[in-house]
């Protein structure tokens, strides 16, 4: 019985000191169970294993991101390249009412601000004076090419930023549709699809 007296006081000392069980020993390697992580975008200490220091790589140049390839855009920021977009670059998304109503919301969103709900270079903060009117008229400039247009959204021109970042090739695309119909005079995606259709008729004829 004395026996199983000292067993069980034993065993309650063994469970009574929490601080002595938590303590791991001898740890070997440590590295191995506490990583350094290695953060792409936040960086902050040189890193001695990647070249020139950087957690982040910069892409091979020349290579295209797989299934980004309408990222690609081979002219070059300059009045060269912008030409040049102009004559050879067309809009690949064929004339919808969904690309027209999308461009619409995207300009609605992106580009009222400035260049005014009818492309009138009448937007708000040109009519509160925080920015000069844009020097472009969209209906009254009815020649200026779709791959020009796409150049300035891409690049930006003048006082007017890059838009890339913020929209993708596609939607850069679907909003320069929008200005074409905002051209022929109207907001409406409907009337400006049909009056479209309309003016390619009698082209044809
Ligand atoms: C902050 C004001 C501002 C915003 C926002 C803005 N633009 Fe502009 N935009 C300008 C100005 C200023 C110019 C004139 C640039 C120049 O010729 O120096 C311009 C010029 C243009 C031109 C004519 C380019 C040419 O070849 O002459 C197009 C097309 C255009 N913008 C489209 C857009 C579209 C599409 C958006 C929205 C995605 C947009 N802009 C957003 C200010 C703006």
């Amino acid at each position: 019985m004395r026996r199983y007296l000292l067993g069980g006081l034993l065993l309650l000392w063994a469970c009574s000191s929490p601080e002595r069980t938590r303590d791991t020993g001898i740890e070997y390697a440590p590295q191995m169970y506490h990583s350094i992580p290695l953060e792409p975008y936040s960086q902050l200490a040189y890193n001695p294993y990647l070249p020139k220091g950087m957690n982040a790589q910069a892409p091979v140049e020349g290579t295209v991101a797989r299934g980004k390839m309408d990222y690609y855009y081979p002219y070059p920021n300059t009045p060269e390249g912008y030409e040049q977009a102009g004559k050879e670059l067309k809009n690949p998304l064929p004339y919808t009412i969904e690309n027209i109503k999308e461009g619409k919301r995207l300009y609605m969103h992106f580009c009222v601000y400035c260049h005014g709900p009818k492309g009138m270079a009448d937007g708000i903060l040109v009519q509160k004076g925080k920015f000069p009117p844009p020097p472009i008229k969209f209906p009254e400039r009815k020649d200026l090419p779709e791959g020009k247009m796409f150049h300035v959204i891409t690049y930006g021109k003048g006082l007017m930023g890059s838009h890339a970042s913020q929209l993708t090739p596609k939607q850069r695309w679907q909003i320069i549709q929008y200005i074409r119909i905002l051209q022929l005079g109207t907001d409406d995606p409907k009337k400006g699809l049909q009056m479209l259709q309309d003016s390619l008729k009698v082209q044809t004829q």
